[in-house]
């Protein structure tokens, strides 16, 4: 048996399916950038039937992408599997990623199908796929609660038919780390032709069992591909964590004696861009990338780690990015050094204008704050790419006043539709005055989820990312905006929620049929 684990992430796929967490196409291209130069093996750039977005985005991942190989899903049937096809005709190293479900509950109650015309369905969708890439997992959806033997049955065929790698979803993430691995390993010994595939494991955490079911999963069961999740984002509670999983088998190597090809140098930056780009922050305490992982604050503790750093140290935080933030640009930045800056960082703007725009608003940010970090960076073209890209609300300029004793005013200026707007209102604070003024042009009938700020970089000069989550007839999308100024950074997230909200596209969900 091989001893490289495969890592396949799906942020951009399972992780697009937390609610709020949709990606414009240019920050989808942006992260698969950054995947590959964390160097996963698989990047599963999304569901191509889903929309022609989504196919679009799956094309553009395809021919942009070199090092890794590139993955769409599809469900068990021709057109799906077609527009797979279709998205990664071009790339460098394609994958297709068919799935039907293959438990009692989700074949009867869900498809309304027989196992019969299940394990029909799955052998006719490998053996369709196999047109177009040679390339081929197959998941048995629900495959941790589906009974064995049927199992046995449906995944010796889909084999025969040319599936390269099974992945094994505890798609509702209800399985327990021994059961689960030792499920795997009974598959895999029953199973003739189990040796012609790669086994998988893919793992949701609603009982907050994901890492440690995929480790079992691969340490008893013998999968030599983990499906993962920066930040571990994804349905409900999420995926496994791509950091947790591969610093685990690293870290412990002694006891998975497994290899794994990431850079994991690569990983804050990829948290980081995951997180700002969607924001979903990470709560300080989170393993590897949250703010407090690496900080040792007892007495106690400092002073082991003064002495010998292994005596609280398991990891070094340089190992998984975590060096001093560097100072990348200043105020007497050139365009040249920004631009190449952006190219570094795997930014593309489309047209030298946008570049001109992207530079401007970049002399202003130098203005106001003399450190420039790549967060910042990051956080300067994300906001834009909602705002002028899909939106019909751009930020302009805002007033406020607020003090001690006096209920708070602002005053916001923003444009809709390119014409320019004035609108003022008051509230219990500065933000709630900014929300109130916006809403009282616009109207928009959502439902404000959640608010948050935080600091991008540290010190009190950092600029304040704020996520803001609206709601509306069914729909929840974030907006994220930035500014050193923590009321504008809002309601620039509440304008590009609202972005968002405009811009509904009709897009299937891959596991709701
Ligand atoms: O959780 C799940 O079952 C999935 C499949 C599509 C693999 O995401
Ligand atoms: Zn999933």
């Amino acid at each position: 048996m091989s001893d490289k684990l495969i890592v396949f992430d799906t942020t951009l796929r399972d992780g697009e399916q937390s609610p709020g967490a949709s990606m414009t196409h240019e920050e989808k291209v942006r992260i698969a950038k950054q995947l590959e130069k964390l160097r996963v093996d698989v990047i599963e750039a999304g569901f191509a039937a889903a929309s022609n977005g989504d196919f679009d985005s799956v094309r553009a991942i395809g021919l942009a992408i070199k090092d890794s190989t590139v993955c769409s899903l599809a469900r068990a049937n021709d057109r799906d599997i077609a527009r797979a096809g279709e998205a990664l005709r071009g790339a460098n190293s394609a994958r297709i990623h068919t799935f039907i479900a293959t438990s009692a509950l989700h074949m009867e109650k869900k498809l309304r199908m027989t196992p019969d015309q299940v394990f029909e369905q799955a052998r006719l969708a490998v053996r369709f796929a196999r047109q177009y890439t040679d390339n081929i997992e197959f998941s048995p959806e629900d495959g941790s609660r589906s009974d064995p033997d049927f199992l046995c049955r449906v995944l010796e065929a889909v084999i025969a038919e040319g599936a390269t790698t099974i992945n094994v979803a505890d798609t509702v993430g209800y399985a327990v780390p021994e059961q689960y691995g030792a499920f795997i390993r009974n598959l895999r010994e029953r199973i003739p032709n189990s040796d012609k595939a790669v086994w998988s494991v893919h793992c949701h955490d609603d009982l907050g069992l994901a890492v440690a079911n995929s480790l079992a999963g691969i340490k008893i069961g013998g999968a030599r591909q983990v499906e993962c999740t920066i930040n571990a984002l994804g349905e409900r509670a999420g995926n496994c964590s791509l950091e947790e999983v591969v610093m685990a088998v690293k870290t412990r190597k002694d006891y998975f004696g497994l290899e794994v090809g990431i850079d994991t140098a690569q990983i804050m930056p990829a948290s980081r861009l995951v997180s700002g780009i969607t924001g979903f922050v990470v709560q300080p305490n989170k393993a590897i990338v949250g703010a407090n992982a690496f900080a040792h604050a007892s007495g106690i503790h400092q002073d082991g780690v003064l002495k010998a750093r292994q005596t609280y140290e398991i990891m070094r935080a340089e190992d998984v990015g975590w060096a001093a933030n560097k100072i990348v640009l200043g105020k007497l930045s050139g365009r040249n050094a920004f631009k190449q800056r952006l190219q570094e960082l795997g930014i593309e703007l489309d047209s030298e204008q946008a570049v001109n725009e992207a530079f401007a608003r970049f002399k202003d940010l130098a203005d106001r704050k003399s450190e420039i970090f790549d967060e910042d960076i990051h956080a300067l073209v994300s906001g834009e790419q909602v705002e002028a890209g899909e939106g019909a609300y751009r930020f302009v300029a805002l007033a406020q006043r607020s003090e001690t004793g006096e209920r708070p005013h602002a005053r916001v200026v923003f444009s809709e539709n390119g014409k320019e707007v004035a609108a003022e209102a008051d509230g219990n604070g500065p933000v709630d005055a900014t929300v109130n003024a916006i809403e009282s042009h616009v109207h928009s009938d959502a439902e404000l989820l959640l608010f948050s700020v935080n600091a991008i970089t540290t010190g009190t000069e950092s600029q304040g990312e704020v996520t803001m989550r609206l709601s509306r007839a069914g729909r929840i999308v974030n907006g994220v905006g930035a500014d050193p100024d923590i009321v504008v950074a809002s309601a620039k997230a509440y304008l590009s929620a609202l972005n968002k909200l405009q811009s509904r596209v009709e897009k299937v969900h891959a596991q709701g049929i």
